[in-house]
């Protein structure tokens, strides 16, 4: 059961009114739910687990999702490990608890600052995706006299079904080494000094709702992992990647079943005598947030009613990005008649829109609405644009609350600007 329902028409999180903490918290502000999580994470671990015990699989959270530590630290306790994209990805990871030896680095871009750092904390492996990069974390690890753990990553050429800006397994994407040039590469990595070749990776997009991009890629998999045992290679770690969809949509979103998802991992790959990782970021943490926001107008034109909001495109970005669709609820259901709305932030462009012509129960100036499925991609994107400084996050969990991240001051973000002594 999701943790967000309404109880005598106010929504409750988890066993606290909404209405209650807009008391104490300024909005607007993203709430999460500890127990949303937790649950999230054992319907996961279960479904993929329950199928064969014999197969290792370790989830490693993608962090990017949401890199709040109290979040972190949330999955640490339940077992997660993480995959990084930056050594600040990692700092957050180890300072929340999540061991190194569950840790994988992902990422086009490492740069040798990021990859010394990586070596030295002693992760469990970087998921290579160009020659370069081999050849770079080979140097490295030959100078501090250490020895990389490395999967490739292969681009598969396939289409994921998803959003363009979020889909990676294409050849035209800069994702990973093309699937053609598997045995060349893995021939290349096992003779390169520092590097012990363990595995292979694989991640071919976000919110991916059908089954059979995901049935293709680890059949893809599966046939290159075994034509590299055959080869000799010591292959022992097989990524999946992330990219398991949600349904923000109920109405028009395929729902992406996780039970058959895990049945796919193990129907093509836990054959192979490997164990496996999988990265999702979505599926963890999306369900569990809010954005909770006041209306701060309610402006009605010759063509329209629009609710402005006291959030906007920089505090949650992924309508004006990817128009993305989000439900958007009020906290207090308070009119059986409804209107139909643009919902709008402040901000100065037209993009600053996280719904158009959505119908709602009457809405009226200084009303409390939440966006929901919010947790995932949520906080980490936003920015100060318009000079708006980031906002604040709470947890819950059961009849409490917590602030995880302070809101940003308004005079810290205005004093990192410096006047050069010549102006
Ligand atoms: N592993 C790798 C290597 C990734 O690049 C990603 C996401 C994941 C795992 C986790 O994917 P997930 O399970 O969350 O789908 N900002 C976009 C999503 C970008 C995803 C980037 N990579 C959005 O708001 O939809």
């Amino acid at each position: 059961m999701n943790q967000f329902t309404y109880i005598d028409n106010r929504l409750y999180a988890e066993a606290l009114s909404v209405m209650d903490i807009t008391k104490e918290i300024a909005t607007p502000f993203y709430l999460y739910s500890h127990t949303e999580i937790t649950n999230n994470y054992h319907r996961f671990s279960q479904a993929l687990n329950r199928l064969n015990t014999k197969v290792n699989c370790q989830i490693c959270y993608a962090i990017k999702a949401n890199s709040n530590q109290a979040i972190l630290k949330t999955l640490a306790l339940l077992g997660s490990g993480a995959d990084v994209v930056s050594e600040g990805e990692l700092q957050r990871a180890l300072k929340a608890g999540i061991p190194a030896s569950k840790i994988v680095f992902s990422g086009v871009g490492k740069t040798a600052q990021e990859i010394s750092f990586a070596l030295k904390s002693g992760i469990l492996q970087f998921n290579v995706e160009s020659e370069p990069e081999l050849k770079r974390i080979s140097k490295l690890s030959v100078a501090l006299n250490l020895t990389a753990n490395i999967a490739i990553r292969i681009n598969p050429d396939i289409e994921a079904d998803t959003h363009e800006k979020i889909s990676t397994g294409k050849a035209e994407n800069k994702f990973g080494i093309e699937h053609t040039r598997t045995k060349a590469i893995y021939a290349y990595a096992a003779n390169l000094p520092g590097i012990n070749v363990q595995g292979i990776d694989v991640h071919i997009g976000s919110q991916i709702t059908s089954l059979a991009p995901f049935e293709e890629t680890f059949k893809k998999i599966a046939e290159l992992v075994t034509e590299l045992l055959d080869e000799g290679h010591d292959i022992k770690v097989i990524d999946v990647g992330g990219g398991i969809g949600i349904t923000y949509n109920p109405e028009t979103d395929k729902q992406c079943d996780l039970q058959q998802y895990a049945e796919l991992i193990h129907q093509y790959l836990s054959g192979l005598g490997c164990s496996i990782i999988v990265e999702p970021g979505r599926a963890l943490l999306a369900s569990a947030g809010l954005l909770v926001t006041q209306v701060n107008y309610v402006k009605t034109t010759p063509e329209k009613q629009f609710l402005i909001l006291d959030a906007a495109m920089n505090d949650f970005a992924r309508p004006s990005l990817y128009d993305a669709y989000h439900q958007i609820l009020p906290v207090k259901q308070q009119s059986t008649l409804s209107s139909v709305y643009d919902i709008v932030g402040p901000v100065c462009e037209t993009g600053d829109t996280f719904a158009k012509a959505r119908e709602l129960a009457n809405i009226e100036q200084g009303d409390f609405l939440v966006i929901k499925d919010t947790g995932a991609y949520g906080s980490v994107m936003s920015s100060t644009y318009n000079t708006r400084p980031f906002i604040g996050e709470i947890m819950v969990k059961g009849d409490k609350f917590s602030t995880i991240r302070q809101p940003q001051a308004l005079a810290e973000l205005i004093n990192k600007d410096l006047l050069p002594d010549w102006l």
